[in-house]
């Protein structure tokens, strides 16, 4: 039976194993530790909560106020060293991953989380549903298919006074089903423009933040997938991730007078997201190779593993959509729920043994993480400086 609703799906169909050999099915698109070098101190100390609430006065934004007290407090009657929330600011919070890895978060009572979304009452919804507690979040509108909306909520966030001490850039968009390309406000092809443009935006700015940070562990995490990495099965399915010589990327992804692809080709849905993939895997490591020595900020990436039913797939068929999360469950055995990719980001956000970086974490079958191998591609140091400098230049920065 399930062998016969695989046959029937009209595109996007891979088998995978995390980082090994896959078997493959009729496909067009997607789908397919290292020693502490900080204290643990996370489990050395206890937590205390430092917010005090304070309105601001940007639109519809709620947002919480920390103390500029610092990160170890030792002011405790028992003279006990105690550790403040971690602030973690986490993109698309509102769904899917984001979502699932703010309940985490928030369920240890460690982390204060700020979910940076383009849709307030969405956002709001979902962490009511979610169940997290009021204290232990906060909502900033943030639309990455903007650079003028990525500056505001830079600027929305310094304002609230809280120190920023992990940056997870999860938000992604997918539009496999897309004929024509769609552009984001500043006119770049939208799936590269929010996945990777944006986020490289904000991360580049935000650095500054994390480096004032006097958290223990500091991290900036890009989510990466399986589909940009054509070492795998999953990633060789057409249309493969390819940024060939950026000729489109340097030219503005405009698809006016530069192609609306990285690679300079024709416009291709699927292949833009894998390919911002790629960039965003590419951006982690350059972020290690020029930052991490001189911050101590541990970079890295991450594939959760399939999470078949999340709203990523919106934009595909309905028939894919009833058909890919039983297919990746009984089929190809690649399916994580939303629940547990969100554990596995968390901990990439906080446990202990995860701050080796320029890694980009996979999970085994027994859900235990292990450093994976990028492809050629994603681990290619030149065209992740050419991405990085590119990038600036679309962004404004350089
Ligand atoms: N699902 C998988 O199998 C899988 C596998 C590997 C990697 N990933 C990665 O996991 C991450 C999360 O994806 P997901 O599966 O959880 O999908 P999802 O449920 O669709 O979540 C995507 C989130 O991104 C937000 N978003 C989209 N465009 C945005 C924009 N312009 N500005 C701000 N936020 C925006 C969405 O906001 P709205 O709620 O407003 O739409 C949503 O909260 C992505 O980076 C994806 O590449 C997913």
């Amino acid at each position: 039976m399930a062998l016969q609703a695989a046959s029937l799906l009209p595109s996007a169909i891979s088998i995978h194993k995390e980082g090994k050999s896959n078997a493959s099915l009729k496909e067009t698109s997607l789908f397919g530790v290292s020693a502490s070098d900080h204290l643990r101190a996370d489990s050395i100390f206890p937590v205390s909560l430092e917010f005090k609430k304070r309105k601001l006065s940007v639109g519809a934004i709620r947002a919480q106020t920390a103390t500029s007290s610092p990160a170890i407090n030792q002011a405790t009657p028992e003279g006990k060293k105690t550790l403040r929330k971690g602030n973690v600011v986490i993109t698309g919070a509102s769904s899917g991953l984001g979502l699932a890895t703010a309940r985490a978060l928030a369920e240890t009572g460690k982390w204060h989380i700020i979910m940076a979304c383009r849709n307030f009452l969405k956002a709001e919804r979902a962490a009511k549903s979610a169940g997290i507690s009021k204290e232990n979040y906060s909502i900033m509108h943030l639309d990455l298919a903007s650079l003028k909306s990525v500056h505001q909520f830079i600027d929305n966030f310094r304002r609230s006074g809280m120190p920023l001490d992990v940056l997870v850039c999860n938000a992604a968009i997918y539009l496999p089903t897309a004929k024509e390309p769609s552009f984001t406000a500043e006119g770049f092809e939208l799936s590269v423009g929010t996945n990777h443009l944006g986020h490289f935006l904000l991360s580049r700015l935000l650095i500054d933040d994390l480096k004032q940070s006097d958290y223990p562990s500091k991290r900036l995490i890009i989510v990466g997938s399986i589909t940009g990495n054509t070492n795998t099965l999953a990633g060789n399915v057409p249309p493969k991730a390819n940024l060939g010589d950026m000729r489109g990327l340097a030219g503005g992804l405009n698809g006016l007078n530069s192609s609306p692809m990285i690679d300079g080709g024709e416009f291709d849905g699927a292949k833009a997201y894998k390919d911002s993939k790629v960039c965003n895997m590419l951006t982690m490591q350059e972020f290690h190779r020029r930052y991490h020595d001189e911050t101590g900020i541990t970079f890295a990436s991450l594939y959760p593993g399939c999470i078949a039913t999340t709203g990523l797939f919106r934009e595909h068929v309905p028939l894919f959509r009833l058909l890919f999360p039983p297919f990746q469950k009984y089929i190809t055995k690649g399916y994580v729920s939303e629940e547990e990719a969100g554990k596995r980001l968390a901990q990439v956000v906080s446990d202990p043994s995860l701050t080796k970086s320029g890694v980009y974490w996979s999970w085994n079958k027994n859900s235990a993480s292990f450093e994976n191998q990028l492809s050629k591609e994603a681990s290619d140091t030149e065209k992740a400086r050419k991405v990085w400098e590119i990038s600036e230049k679309l962004v404004g920065l350089a």
